[in-house]
């Protein structure tokens, strides 16, 4: 063989090699006939706060402001939450629950009470949003409250009187004083947390003794006509699984549906977070790698709940989780006001996926939060408003709500900045009731396109469509000044070949692919 044919065929052996491998390095495997699980769309829910500009200034600007707004909810805030279908708002905290005294926010505004919001900033807290205005909201907005009550400097009366206030349909002093400030009808409303962080700005009790105290609350949180109260117990901080094992070990379960969780995510250490929108490649690694770490805490957290209760019946309630940065320059540090970036836009992507590869143990997740506070979803000035990459990752996700969650194997190639080092693809997949295919992929590659080769089980495959949240780079994200920096758009760098799908996924993006 002449020397320049050999060299000719070792080059194309070398080129089929490398396709090889890299396809190899990047494939899906989706089994879309092997599911039982739900996901519970309550896993894609929110948390509102009384702290900084969540409710005042985000929510709720009273019925006098010149801001445009029905009954005192900005328009342009509340028109945000009806399209992104939130599926429920956690209120008044968080800290600040455990110090809310639900019968200073009743009756004529002018009359309520003030107190100070000793968490957030120590301002004045007028009491003009309270029981009414937040669950009027969440039925404007077409979602289910989750109310947590104050066990910190609370009493059990109190939280008995406010459900009884909320849900009773009969004759009592509770149901007497809700129709005499305006509202005939019970809410009838579900989700119930008892205390917050009661090992920490709730109360800073033990484990054992929040048990006990628990269970004392519990049995006069009652259920009302046919409405039956699914109560969450205020759960641990990350780590502490002690705290979980103690609670579940001293709880019946007849008594508790939820077991609540609250996990972070902190770029450096709490003592010095790094900031928002400025980031070095290896910090940004850092976060998503911390970020993914919430897969090996749900695990250690549901193995210890599994030798209790193996049936899975209390659900894990994430109720607070996102990134938590600096405040941004010459903002209040009491108000937890950050930027959102595209780097929050793949936490968000890479928690979703594995919440929802949890399914089975977790019920519902609550990110913090909402309105200008931590990696927040909306982000507000006076008569203006952004939705920030996280918002269109939420929107991006919509068809895993309810739907059945699917198995699939990945195998990714890995992106690695000093010395941090993670996969670059993570994906969930699920089956919506129609028998579309949903596949959530994130690249969080901050340069390199990722040519990710599907093989489609279990589907015959006829028809695709996808859409894209993607920007410039990494630290991208929208400005009062520049709305769409980051956006949601259709995608069509994809080709679909019988039960095979070959998808171009660009470096630093979210995909939703939808196979039918
Ligand atoms: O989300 C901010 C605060 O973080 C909440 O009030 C508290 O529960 C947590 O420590």
């Amino acid at each position: 063989m002449k020397t320049g044919r050999l060299k000719g065929l070792m080059l194309l052996a070398a080129a089929l090699l490398v396709t090889f491998v890299t396809t190899a390095q990047n494939r899906l495997i989706v089994n879309a006939d092997q599911g039982t699980v739900t996901i519970n769309r309550h896993i894609y829910g929110h948390f509102a706060e009384h702290l900084g500009r969540n409710i005042y200034g985000g929510i709720w600007v009273g019925p006098d402001s010149d801001v445009p707004n029905e009954d005192g909810y900005r328009k342009d805030v509340m028109q945000a939450l009806i399209d992104l279908e939130i599926p429920n708002l956690r209120w008044p905290g968080g800290c600040f629950a455990d110090e809310y005294h639900w019968t200073d926010g009743i009756g004529d505004p002018a009359d309520r009470p003030k107190m100070v919001n000793t968490h957030w900033g120590g301002v004045t807290e007028d009491n003009s949003f309270g029981t009414h205005e937040f669950l009027n909201f969440a039925k404007k907005i077409g979602t289910e409250p989750y109310i947590t009550g104050n066990v910190g400097s609370g009493s059990v009366e109190e939280m008995s009187k406010w459900i009884e206030y909320i849900n009773f349909d009969g004759v009592s002093p509770m149901a007497e004083l809700r129709k005499k400030n305006g509202q005939e009808e019970p809410w009838n409303i579900k989700y119930w947390g008892v205390g917050n962080e009661s090992w920490g700005c709730g109360g800073n009790m033990t484990p054992e003794y929040y048990a006990n105290e628990y269970r004392r609350y519990a049995t006069f949180a009652r259920d009302y006509g046919g409405n039956k109260l699914y109560k969450i117990a205020g759960g641990a901080n990350d780590w502490d699984l002690n705290w979980t094992d103690v609670l579940m070990k001293n709880i019946p379960l007849n008594m508790m549906d939820g077991l609540s969780l609250h996990y972070y995510t902190v770029t450096g250490t709490w003592e010095n977070k790094g900031k928002a929108t400025e980031f070095t490649k290896e910090e940004y690694l850092e976060t998503l790698r911390k970020a993914s770490r919430v897969d090996e805490l749900i695990t250690k957290h549901s193995t210890i709940m599994d030798k209790y209760d193996p049936e899975k019946k209390v659900g894990i309630i994430l109720d607070e989780w996102g990134t938590w940065f600096q405040v941004e320059p010459g903002t209040n540090p009491g108000f937890l006001y950050q930027q959102n970036t595209m780097r929050d836009a793949h936490v968000a992507a890479i928690s979703l996926n594995i919440f929802n590869k949890h399914a089975e143990r977790v019920h519902m997740a609550n990110l913090a939060q909402t309105v200008n506070v931590l990696q927040a979803i909306i982000l507000t000035n006076e008569n203006d408003m952004i939705l920030t990459p996280t918002y269109h990752v939420f929107d991006l996700y919509k068809p895993h709500k309810d739907a059945t969650l699917l198995s699939h194997h990945l195998i990714s190639e890995e992106v690695s900045f000093g010395k941090e080092k993670l996969e670059a693809l993570s994906v969930s997949s699920s089956k919506s009731d129609d028998g579309t295919v949903n596949i959530s992929i994130a690249n969080i590659h901050p340069d390199k396109k990722i040519d990710l080769d599907v093989a489609l089980r279990g589907i015959e495959a006829k028809n695709v469509t996808a859409q894209i949240v993607t920007a410039a780079s990494i630290d991208s994200y929208n400005s009062f000044d520049k709305k769409d920096a980051v956006k949601k758009a259709d995608f069509k760098d994809f080709k679909l070949n019988k039960d095979n799908l070959k998808i171009a996924v660009p470096a630093n993006s979210v995909l939703m692919v939808r196979v039918k």
